[in-house]
């Protein structure tokens, strides 16, 4: 067992997922970089050694059983337990995406990432969490996610385009991850959502307004919660998300 603190961020290789795995790592903890693609993970493992992060790599992409059971044994084997699990790594499937348009196959492709990679990496990485004294685990979630503001007034202008599979993926990690809350209620695992607002990434082509770094902080503050921290929320930098 090692003193320092041992977080996995999944989908580290680069946008959010990258700067939650550099926040963690200044902060002292040994950090793996969760990535499905060998040069990339490296490579990003490399930038953040030569940022002064212990970090490690570690083989993972977040549909595949063998992969993530493989990526838990990785951890174990080197560490014998993990504190912090930042589920980060998504899709959105391509746009457009329009309901009355919209092929099934890019709904189970996003579905299989975004909410179903979670279920089996967090399920693959409990065994590891439960051996912590102080888990945490973190679900990247959107506020397009929210329901409420998906049907409030002015939804349709500030919850993003129309879309079919990505923001019903994130309502459903939302449920998700409130039936984890729910099981795990007298653990000491505390488990929230994360919003990072809208930044400028891959995953939209950068046309969000806000840094990778900006929108790392939630998630970051989340994995760093104190013991009597909050489990089952759902926030962003300015607080509460609504459900
Ligand atoms: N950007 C925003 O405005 C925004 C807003 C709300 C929520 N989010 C959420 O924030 C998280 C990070 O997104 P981002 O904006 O940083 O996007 P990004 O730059 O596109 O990064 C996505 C990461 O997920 C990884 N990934 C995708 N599918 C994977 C798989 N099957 N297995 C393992 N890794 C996989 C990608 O790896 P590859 O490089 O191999 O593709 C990449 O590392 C996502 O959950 C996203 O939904 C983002």
């Amino acid at each position: 067992m090692t003193e320092t603190t041992i977080a996995l961020v999944t989908g580290a290789n680069k946008g959010i997922g990258y700067e939650i795995a550099a926040g963690l790592g200044a902060r002292g903890f040994t950090v793996g970089v969760g990535a499905r693609d060998d040069q990339r993970r490296d490579a990003a493992v490399a930038k953040l050694r030569a940022a002064g992060v212990d970090a490690f790599g570690v083989p993972l992409d977040v549909t595949d059983d063998e992969s993530a059971t493989a990526a838990a044994k990785l951890v174990e084997d080197r560490f014998g337990r993990l504190d912090v699990l930042v589920n980060n790594a998504g899709v959105t499937g391509g746009m457009p995406q329009e309901p009355t348009r919209v092929d099934p196959a890019i709904i189970r492709t996003v579905v299989e990432t975004n909410v179903i990679g979670v279920i089996r990496v967090t399920n693959a990485m409990l065994p590891l969490l439960r051996r912590s004294s102080a888990p945490r685990i973190v679900n990247m979630s959107s506020s397009v996610g929210s329901l409420t503001r998906q049907s409030g007034p002015g939804g349709a202008t500030t919850t993003g385009p129309v879309a079919m599979a990505y923001p019903p993926s994130k309502t459903f990690l939302n449920a998700v991850t409130l039936q984890y809350v729910k099981e795990l209620t007298g653990t000491n695992i505390l488990v929230n959502l994360a919003c990072p607002g809208f930044v400028a990434t891959d995953l939209n082509g950068f046309r969000g307004v806000r840094t990778p770094q900006q929108g790392a902080a939630t998630a970051i503050r989340l994995a760093t919660l104190p013991d009597d921290g909050p489990t089952g929320g759902f926030f962003e930098d300015a607080g509460d998300v609504p459900w």
